[in-house]
């Protein structure tokens, strides 16, 4: 049976039609221009060399605009070796150019079975060994990533007024802040949209928020990421070499819902195919999910319960990717 066989196989054959199980609800259609596509909307811009600089004061500042108004910003200058990204891109290509055959053997139903990458030792064995470049590409561009993304969460705690901006203040401080993160765990995805023949009658994926802490974002050039600011949809526009990164809902509830986790979804174009790579960074899994006691305060009253990362993976996986609905049950 061609259903069977995914989305990606009756795009191949030529479909002129969307399947009827993919065609969503009037209300739940995107709303696209004759172009085929929504008007573009630029992110915050938040610049890493700047955040490591004599400036880092006025980049933190930014950065903490950008979470609470946005959930969302641009990260450039990163430092990543654009090589990496190149190999991490196309070795997620040639995977989604496998037989379906070959692909399914990885399909599962199962949150943590996109590339878990933590501890790299352990999990390596479960990759796909097809294409053969793919292992190592996954590897190198997710350990820069953790690397990345911990660096990112340094600054994330300094923009939260949780360590000091000083270096005269005790090291330690932030070194163990810090140290649940460097155990947390780390997922990638990669995500393949195939050109779609009726781009207005359905969507890449859902409105979703992400569950963890905060998600390292590579797109292409072909747009397609949609992000809800200020109750409207608006496309991210690509910008070349840089990241998004998005607040998730740990971070929202850490920060007692100073930064917010953003609802957004994804729309297939008529003309090209896109992939894109999330990296899903969270705290780990025997974490419990809660406010910083820090941020708690007359002022700023305790907005979220305790939560064990469990009952969050258990939600998500039942309710479709609808995080953000659980994360209002528990305030
Ligand atoms: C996601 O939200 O998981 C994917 C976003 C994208 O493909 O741009
Ligand atoms: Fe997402």
């Amino acid at each position: 049976d061609e259903f069977q066989k995914g989305v990606k196989h009756l795009c191949e054959r030529g479909i002129t039609k969307v399947p009827r199980k993919y065609i969503l609800p009037a209300l739940e259609r995107p709303i696209l221009t004759k172009k085929g596509d929504a008007t573009t909307f630029k992110l915050p811009v938040i610049d890493f060399d700047q955040l490591q600089g004599p400036n880092r004061v006025h980049a933190l500042k930014s950065l903490s605009k950008a979470c609470e108004e946005y959930g969302f910003f641009q990260l450039i200058n990163h430092g990543i070796a654009c090589q990496s990204i190149v190999d991490m891109i196309e070795a997620g290509r040639k995977f989604f150019e496998l037989s379906f055959e070959e692909r399914s053997k990885y399909m599962s139903k199962d949150l943590r079975a996109p590339l878990d990458c933590h501890p790299l030792s352990d999990v390596l064995p479960y990759w796909p060994s097809s294409p053969t470049e793919l292992r190592q590409a996954a590897v190198n561009y997710s350990e820069k990533t953790r690397f990345l993304y911990l660096m990112i969460v340094e600054a994330i705690l300094e923009s939260l007024g949780l360590v000091a901006t000083t270096k005269d203040s005790d090291e330690n401080d932030s070194d163990d802040h810090i140290k649940e993160f460097r155990d947390g765990s780390q997922l990638l995805v990669v995500n393949c949209y195939p050109s779609c023949p009726e781009p207005d009658l359905t969507l890449g994926i859902p409105p979703h928020s992400d569950y963890g802490f905060l998600t390292l974002l590579l797109q292409d050039e072909v747009k397609g990421l949609q992000i809800q600011h200020e109750t409207r949809w608006v496309t991210v526009e690509p910008v070349p070499n840089s990241f998004v990164i998005n607040v998730g809902d740990h971070l929202e509830i850490f920060s007692n819902g100073r930064y917010k986790s953003v609802l957004h979804r994804v729309l297939v174009n008529s003309l090209k195919s896109r992939i894109s790579i999330a990296s899903l960074h969270s705290l780990p899994f025997e974490s419990m999910i809660r406010p910083s006691p820090k941020l708690i305060n007359d002022a700023n009253p305790r907005r979220y319960k305790d939560t064990d990362f469990a009952s969050f993976i258990e939600y998500i996986a039942s309710h479709e990717h609808r995080s953000k609905n659980f994360l209002e049950s528990r305030r």
